[in-house]
């Protein structure tokens, strides 16, 4: 008896008491009366309590273990099946727990959200009904992006979202992480898989271009996710942010005098130079217009009334990230400098530009 506890790594205890309650019973007993465990009980032996150490109760052992279709094999597949994914949601953990260590070591200010790992297609899955309120085509970013497309006539469009800029007259392809956003593509758009930008499901070289707009700084992992780009197709086209500057936090007065939080964000995202390294590419910058259809971070710089409403805020995902506390504060205080005229004295030189170098590139 103790033998066979020791073997299926349990106590004489717990032996009598899966005996007890009919969960594994010995086929047999000795002369002397002591339980005999057959072959096929010490397989259930082992799978009981390797159920139990993945948390199952004890009656949905009982269903699994006494399930007629599942033989000794499907029980190891269905183990190591939970076991991977356990091991993965740990490795997960682990790597978010990292994150915020390192943005803790730079002192930098934790959200909330960072403390739950609201990031990447999980931010867009909680936020993401809320984007096409003011998210859509700017024709004038639109003609830049097209422009780069070159004669490409099949594009992979990576981190889709509703498709605001795939072109209308090429064969594309839709990759998206996101159900709430895949949901929300038009009807007739291209067809959309899921899939992360770090592991696209394509052969090498499947498309003549692969475009990624507004969407590299949220993957877990960017340089993955841009190689994977350059894999599967022969030319790859992004639009995405450029922290390389020094002091480029003060190009937008947004983040220099309301949000400074915005650098905690792009803490962990790599440099610009990096990036282009990463597949070959060159940077060209994506002036915004000042009346930019397309309600992304910057587009409002000469609207500044614009970020005062909510449905405009919750359409870009920064003050989701900043977390509630900055985000009021930083409202609060252009409200203010609005209503005093403060804020139009220190940017009155916005007024005649009619467009504005921000960071895309
Ligand atoms: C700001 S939206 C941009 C959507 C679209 N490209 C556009 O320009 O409107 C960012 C998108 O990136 C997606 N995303 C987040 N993590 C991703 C990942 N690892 N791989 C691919 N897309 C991701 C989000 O789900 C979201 O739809």
């Amino acid at each position: 008896m103790g033998r066979v506890a020791e073997l299926a790594g349990v106590s004489v205890r717990t032996l009598h008491h899966y005996d007890a309650i009919g969960l594994v019973q010995p086929s047999g007993r000795t002369a002397a009366g002591y339980r005999a465990y057959a072959a096929g009980d010490m397989e259930r032996l082992r799978e009981v309590p390797a159920y139990r150490r993945l948390g199952f109760g004890l009656r949905e052992i009982a269903e699994l273990v006494d399930d007629p279709s599942a033989d000794a094999v499907a029980h190891l597949h269905r183990l190591r099946g939970l076991l991977l994914e356990r091991r993965d949601r740990a490795d997960e953990m682990v790597t978010a727990i990292d994150r915020e260590l390192s943005t803790r070591a730079k002192g930098l200010e934790v959200t909330p959200e960072e403390q739950l790992n609201l990031l990447g297609a999980r931010l867009y899955d909680t936020i993401g009904d809320a984007y096409t309120a003011t998210r859509r085509t700017d024709p004038r970013i639109a003609a830049q992006i097209w422009d780069a497309l070159g004669d490409a006539r099949t594009v992979l469009n990576v981190g889709a979202g509703t498709g605001s800029y795939e072109p209308a007259d090429r064969r594309v392809t839709a990759v998206e992480p996101s159900a709430v956003m895949r949901g929300q593509r038009p009807p007739g758009s291209a067809p959309c898989i899921d899939a992360p930008a770090e592991c696209l499901p394509f052969a090498d070289r499947s498309f003549d271009v692969a475009m990624a707009v507004s969407t590299v700084h949220h993957w877990g992992d960017p340089i993955a996710g841009l190689r994977e780009m350059r894999r599967v197709a022969r030319r790859v086209v992004v639009l995405t942010f450029d922290t390389d500057e020094p002091g480029w936090q003060d190009r937008f007065w947004l983040t220099r005098d309301y949000l400074p939080e915005f650098t905690g964000v792009l803490a962990e995202f790599p440099s610009l130079a990096g990036m282009a390294d990463a597949i070959g590419a060159r940077a060209d910058p994506v002036p915004v217009p000042w009346d930019c259809a397309d309600g992304l971070f910057e587009a409002y710089w000469r609207r500044p009334g614009a970020y005062l409403e909510e449905r405009v805020r919750r359409a870009m995902s920064v003050w989701t990230r900043v977390g509630p506390e900055a985000e009021g504060r930083a409202v609060r205080s252009l409200g203010d400098d609005l209503a005093s005229g403060r804020w139009a004295e220190r940017n009155g030189d916005l007024a005649g530009l009619d467009a504005a170098d921000l960071g895309p590139v």
